[in-house]
């Protein structure tokens, strides 16, 4: 399976798609062929460029518009020939001309337990809310925000002491292993949507 990971910061959960990816190869069954992001200068094109993958950016002031800056990432993103796009940690919104392309085969990280939470500022929205528990998603990019169809789910706890830098750290921990075990299934088994479920054998 051919996967376009898109990042905007420390591409930690990029990396743990390229550890297990250096694993297991043959095993894992999904192969990182690029990876974009929407600013240069970012851990997560440096820990590509040292996996000795492809990168582009595609920074949103450089074009006049954001549908044309929406083109542009999915022109990007198509010259990769992906199977699927892994949106982990990237922090835009991608449009309708990328969802045109690509649509049904993009998914995302997020982390809290969508429906709750979404957003730029999930982990913060949770810890000011005070709930006891929170987590991550991986879940099917629809032309919402953080609104498609949920395909797997990881509970946090929350402690007493938690800020929001702890509390990320501890939901990150979940969320890397959730999205390799998600990646890694849907490269070996494909998956099915029926109704807002996400079915993978
Ligand atoms: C992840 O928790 C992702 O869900 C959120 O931002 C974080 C990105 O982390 N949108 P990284 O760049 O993968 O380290």
């Amino acid at each position: 399976l051919r996967v376009v990971v898109l990042v905007s910061g420390s591409g930690t959960n990029l990396q743990a798609l390229l550890d297990a990816i250096a694993a297991d190869a043959a095993g894992f069954g999904a192969e990182i062929v690029a990876v974009g992001a929407d600013r240069p200068g970012i851990t997560g094109l440096e820990r590509a460029e040292r996996a000795g993958l492809p990168t582009f950016v595609c920074r949103v002031k450089d074009h006049a518009t954001r549908e044309e800056w929406d083109e542009a990432l999915a022109e990007a993103t198509a010259a990769y020939r992906p199977d699927l796009v892994v949106s982990a940690g990237f922090m835009k919104i991608v449009g309708t001309a990328f969802l045109a392309r690509f649509g049904g085969r993009v998914i995302n990280t997020h982390p809290a337990l969508l429906p709750s939470f979404p957003g730029a500022h999930g982990v913060r929205d949770a810890l000011a809310h005070g709930v006891r528990v929170t987590g991550c998603t991986v879940h099917l990019v629809d032309d919402g925000v953080d609104t498609g169809p949920i395909i797997a789910q990881g509970v946090v706890p929350v402690r007493d002491e938690d800020d929001e830098a702890t509390l990320h750290e501890r939901i990150k921990e979940v969320e890397r292993a959730l999205l390799v075990d998600v990646v890694g299934r849907i490269a070996r088994n494909g998956y099915r949507v029926v109704g807002r479920r996400v079915l993978i054998p």
